[in-house]
């Protein structure tokens, strides 16, 4: 597929999905979100690639946030429609049967943020700075981040990062519990490669049905959650990748898993 805000490079079964608009620190225009929305519909079925990482270009962002430019003249109806549309890239992202890994190399601030936390692993460079600048503008957080914050860190700290606008350092959000590693910044990408081939090296196809379990994990009931859980454990054992995995531990050697 052809993309003019977005570059894919596929590396060793990781694919390595870049916002690419450094002059606007990468901000989430209407054209990236469409953009962001069909990458999912490209990867899911390659047999390629195997974990998806989400980066931004340039040494200074990851994404600076929704494009203030394109929002500043919107109306309401555009606005909602603005909102919708993001709502359906990153929820496309967060569903994807595949790792999603965010490796946030600077700014992650509003729309950034959020896309960010639909990735399922966030790994941040010491210079990453997070944040929802969104009240500052007049507006608040709407690619999600008012349900999903919530979820993580509890209402109280959701209440204040989005209340404040504050910007905060990556340390402070691995602290809330919202990232889950921060390293040197220009050890990002090879610590990101070091965490994608760990997951490369797993069951494929447990993996998307594990993450299936966990993402709805929020949403359901206890009981709804273990009746899915259970499901799901039994679809396991219908993949070749169970009996390698099994058989490998057995013959004491390594297993070779090709997520069938
Ligand atoms: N939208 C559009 N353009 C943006 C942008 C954004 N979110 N963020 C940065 N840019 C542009 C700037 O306008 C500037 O362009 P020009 O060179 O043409 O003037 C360029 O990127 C570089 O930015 P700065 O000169 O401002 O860089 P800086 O180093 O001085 O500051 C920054 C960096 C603190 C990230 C600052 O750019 C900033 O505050 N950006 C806006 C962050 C923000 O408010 N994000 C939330 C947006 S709202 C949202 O995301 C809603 C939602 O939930 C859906």
């Amino acid at each position: 597929m052809i993309y003019k805000n977005i570059t894919i490079e596929v590396k060793e079964g990781v694919a390595i999905v870049k916002v690419n608009r450094p002059k606007a620190l990468n901000a989430l225009n209407s054209e990236t979100l469409e953009e962001l929305k069909r990458v999912p519909e490209e990867l899911e079925n390659r047999k390629d690639v195997k974990v998806v990482v989400i980066t931004g270009e340039g040494d200074k962002a990851f994404v600076a946030g929704a494009d203030i430019l394109e929002m500043k003249d919107m109306d309401p109806v555009q606005g909602m429609a603005f909102s919708s549309k993001g709502h359906e890239a990153l929820s496309k992202i967060e569903n994807m049967g595949k790792v999603v890994i965010a490796a946030v190399n600077g700014y992650a601030l509003g729309g950034g943020f959020e896309l960010a936390l639909a990735c399922d692993i966030i790994y941040a460079s010491d210079k990453a700075r997070f944040g929802f600048p969104e009240v500052t503008l007049g507006i608040h957080p709407g690619f999600g981040g008012t349900q999903r914050v919530s979820k993580l860190v509890g209402l109280a700290k959701a209440k204040e990062l989005i209340f404040t606008g504050k910007m905060i350092t990556a340390e402070e959000a691995f602290n809330l519990g919202l990232i889950n590693k921060v390293v040197p910044h220009d050890e990002l990408m090879e610590e990101v490669f070091a965490l994608a081939e760990t997951i490369k090296g797993c069951g494929q196809i447990a993996i998307k049905l594990a993450k299936e379990c966990v993402g709805k994990s929020l949403s359901l009931s206890i009981e709804e959650g273990l009746k899915l859980e259970a499901a799901n454990f039994g679809l396991c054992f219908g993949t070749k990748d169970q009996k390698e995995g099994m058989t490998a531990f057995v013959e004491k050697r390594k297993p070779v898993f090709k997520g069938e």
